[in-house]
Formats: structure tokens, C-alpha cells, sequence
């Protein structure tokens, strides 16, 4: 490797140091590039640009590689909790017993929302998605916990803050459903564990209880893991630019779910089932839509498939589809969207034109499935994505505040008008 990259510019010659990451990943360092040389890099939807050095997750997307502070993703969803992988990637360590206790204690403690929030929720209108009603409910938490505006960012406050957030996020998006339903907001119940306590408040009612199922929790427990962080990415980064700006952390996460819900990121979960389900009614000719997919002049993509950095396969949907054989069968579930799901794959993993663009079903492909069998809502996908991605944002966050990062502005090249006068309306063409 070397240890500087050499650049000539108008026959001038510049060194640029070289980076070098713990899995010996390289990267020129052109951060004091425009001051020497009056140039910068262009390099749109960031491709090519590390933000960071981040010391939280590894990926390696030719490899099919994802690890958590050194955990491979595989060990982490076979024997792992997901308040365990939450300790691991906020406070860089796994917990030790009494330390997953104390956690698992702060964060049952917070679990209530403040009754005045119940009332935010009658505004919403019964069709509001999840996600918008999800990010308002979040953001508003900083207006009631006005110390976490603060922006000196004392570790006290923020490990509150912290606690908070994943304590509550579960309380909203839960009666954010109900609230949809309008039925009656179930309370949450501090004997039970954290994906417990989400499905009790999900499905049970004041007049029925909801019998909890340990292969339904297990389901959720995994994928949770799975989506708990994936370094840079369209909301992760949102999280950190608009914290760089010492935005406080909720309105920092606020801002993370709204980049999450688009289809191209984590919307696209609730984006398969709508494709899976459109190719059922059609008649499930598959060939058809992958037709579709490749033609240059139809907008149609097919969803859960191709991913920016895995290049070879997506290590998470490995896991999910086998977490979604097992599921589906414990709880004998027969969906014929599973099996247009599985064709789908086949088809599209033959065919020259996926295989070229290497594009290989992603995470969302099949977590839709499991969600569907574990009876959440399609309208709810993305908001579970939300709950499983809060503590890798949350770790984002501290790691970037901790490392006193300085506020993100990128720079553009401008190609508008050139200087010109104005010019009063009545003379105006
Ligand atoms: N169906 C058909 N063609 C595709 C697809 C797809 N799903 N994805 C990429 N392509 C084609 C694209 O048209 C382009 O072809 P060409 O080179 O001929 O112009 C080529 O593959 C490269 O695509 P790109 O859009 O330049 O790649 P990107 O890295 O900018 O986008 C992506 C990555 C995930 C946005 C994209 O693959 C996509 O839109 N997939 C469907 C949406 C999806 O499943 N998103 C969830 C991602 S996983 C969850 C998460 O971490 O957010």
C-alpha cells in the first residue's frame, strides 16, 4: 500500500496522504485538497466519498462481509438479543450480565410517553402513514425534554436521551398503528422484553389479552438484529449531518426515519409486498415483470433487489430467508407470495441482466414475508426497520459527537447562470 497518492493538476504535482482502515481498506485523504490546489472532487449520491472513519460497523460488499464492532451479523442474529446488539453498538463492548441487566432496567423505565403526546395523535388523520406520524412523534420528544436541546452535550443527558429514545420508540410506532385503527392505545408492560412489549401493544386489546409466541418473538428479535446498522447509508449519514450541526439526538433520529422511508431505502420492504402481491393478482407471471424490470423505458424496478455496496450477496437476506422458511412453517403459514417470491429470485438470479449489474435480492426482499406472517400491517414495515435501525443511528450519533466531527457541508460545482442584471418586471418578455 502506499502511503501517498500523487496528483498533477495544471502539471503540477500534489501528495495526498493515504488512509488506511483496520481491515486494510484504503482511502485518499483529499480533506486539504481545495485549500492546496483550489480544486474539489465531484462524486454525486456519494459513491466514492468515505464521510467518516467509523470504528462501529465493517462491511465488505464484495465479500458479502457485515460485522458489528468485530461480531459477525451471522453470530449476532443466531445467539444474540437485541437489547444485547444495542449495548454492543452504542457502548462499543458486548454487556456483561449485570450490565444487560441495568440496560434492560433504564430502558423499561422509560417505556411511558407522555400522556399530553396521546393527544398529537387525535390530529393525524386515520390514513396517516406511520413513518410521517412516527418522525413528528420523535421530534416532539425534544420539546419535552428541553435539557436535550443543550447542545454541550454532557454524557448524562445524552445517555438519557439515549435510554429514552429506545424505551419509547416501540410505544410510538405501536400506538401510531392503533391510532390508525382507532382502537384504544395499549399501555406498555414492563414484565415483558423489549420485542415482547412491542407485540403486546401491537395486538392486544382492552378486551382480549394477546397471547405471546416465542417463535413470533424470535422472528422479531432477529430481524431487529439484522437491521440494526449498516455504517454509512442514506439515513445514517442524514442522522450525522444533521447532528453535526449539534442538533439535539431526537431531532437527529427524527430526521433519520424521514431518509428511511423513501422506497429506495427502507420503504422498500413495504415496497416488495406491494410488487409480490400486484404480480399475484396479475397472474404471477414473473417472467413478465422481470421483463419489465429490465426495460429502460419502464420506470419499474424490481423492489429488494440490487443493494450500492453488496456486490455479491446481501449476508442479511441469507439469514432472513432461511428465518423466513422456518417461520412460515412453525407457524404454518402457506403464502403464495412466498412461493412468487422465491420464482422471482430464480429468474431474476439467472438472468444475464442481474447478473451483469450484480443484483442480488437485498434485506428487504424477504423481511416483508416475515413480517406479513407475524401480522404487521404492509403500512408498518418500514416503521419495524425503524425500531431495528435505532441503536446504529443512536451509535452514529455519539461516535460522531464524541469525535468532535465538524459540521457536514459539502461543496458543489455551480453550472447555473453567470452574472447578470436584474431587470424590472415591466420590462420583462
Ligand atoms: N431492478 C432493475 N434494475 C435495477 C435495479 C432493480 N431493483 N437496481 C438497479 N438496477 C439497475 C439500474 O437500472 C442500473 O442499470 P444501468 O447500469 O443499465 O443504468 C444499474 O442496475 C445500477 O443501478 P443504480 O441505480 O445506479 O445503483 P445504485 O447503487 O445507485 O442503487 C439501489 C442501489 C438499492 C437504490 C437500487 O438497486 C434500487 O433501486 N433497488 C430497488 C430498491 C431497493 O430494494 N432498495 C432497498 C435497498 S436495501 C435496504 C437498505 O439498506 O436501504
Amino acid at each position: 500500500m502506499s502511503e501517498k497518492a500523487k496528483i498533477v493538476l495544471d502539471n503540477k504535482e500534489h501528495d495526498l496522504p493515504v488512509v488506511t482502515g483496520s481491515e486494510n481498506e484504503n482511502a485518499i485523504d483529499i480533506s486539504k485538497l481545495r485549500a492546496s490546489t483550489g480544486y474539489i472532487t465531484i462524486d454525486p449520491g456519494y459513491k466514492n466519498t468515505g464521510a467518516t472513519k467509523s470504528a462501529i460497523t465493517f462491511l465488505d460488499g464484495e465479500k458479502g462481509i457485515l460485522r458489528y464492532r468485530g461480531y459477525p451479523i451471522e453470530q449476532l442474529a443466531a445467539n444474540a438479543s437485541f437489547m444485547e446488539v444495542a449495548y454492543l453498538l452504542i457502548y462499543g463492548e458486548l454487556p456483561n450480565a449485570i450490565e444487560l441487566q441495568l440496560f434492560e432496567r433504564s430502558i423499561k423505565r422509560h417505556t411511558l410517553v407522555h400522556e399530553d403526546m396521546k393527544r398529537f395523535f387525535e390530529a393525524y388523520p386515520a390514513k396517516a402513514h406511520p413513518m410521517g406520524v412516527l418522525s413528528s412523534m420523535v421530534s416532539s420528544l425534544a420539546t419535552f425534554y428541553p435539557e436535550s436541546q443543550n447542545p454541550d452535550r454532557n454524557s448524562e443527558a445524552v445517555n438519557l436521551t439515549i435510554h429514552r429514545l429506545i424505551a419509547k420508540l416501540p410505544t410510538l410506532a405501536a400506538w401510531s398503528y392503533k391510532n390508525s385503527m382507532r382502537h384504544p392505545f395499549m399501555y406498555p408492560h414492563n414484565k415483558l422484553d423489549y420485542c415482547e412489549n412491542f407485540l403486546n401493544m401491537m395486538f392486544s386489546m382492552p378486551t382480549e389479552d394477546y397471547e405471546i409466541d416465542p417463535v413470533i418473538v424470535d422472528a422479531l428479535n432477529k430481524l431487529l438484529i439484522l437491521h440494526a446498522d449498516h455504517e454509512q447509508n442514506c439515513s445514517t449519514s442524514t442522522v450525522r449531518i444533521v447532528g453535526s450541526s449539534q442538533a439535539n439526538l431526537y431531532s437527529s433520529i427524527s430526521a433519520g426515519i424521514c431518509a428511511l422511508w423513501g422506497p429506495l431505502h427502507g420503504g422498500a420492504n413495504q415496497k416488495v409486498i406491494e410488487m409480490l402481491l400486484k404480480i399475484h393478482i396479475d397472474g404471477g407471471n414473473v417472467d413478465k415483470w422481470v421483463e419489465k424490470a429490465k426495460d429502460k423505458n419502464d420506470p419499474f424496478r424490481l423492489m429488494g433487489f440490487g443493494h450500492r455496496v453488496y456486490k455479491n450477496f446481501d449476508p442479511r437476506a441469507k439469514i432472513i430467508k432461511k428465518s423466513c422458511d422456518d417461520v412460515l412453517e412453525k407457524l404454518g403459514v402457506n403464502d403464495p407470495l412466498l412461493d412468487i417470491a422465491k420464482k422471482l429470485e430464480k429468474v431474476a438470479l439467472e438472468d444475464d441482466y442481474f447478473k451483469e449489474r450484480n443484483l442480488y435480492p437485498n434485506v428487504d426482499f424477504y423481511s416483508g414475508i416475515i413480517y406479513k406472517a407475524l401480522r404487521i400491517p404492509t403500512e408498518m414495515f418500514t416503521v419495524m426497520f425503524a425500531i431495528g435501525r435505532l441503536p446504529g443511528w443512536i451509535a452514529q450519533w455519539k461516535e460522531m459527537t464524541e469525535n468532535g466531527e465538524p459540521i457536514g457541508r459539502p461543496r458543489q460545482i455551480y453550472t447555473g447562470y453567470n452574472d447578470r442584471d436584474y431587470v424590472d418586471v415591466s420590462k420583462r418578455k
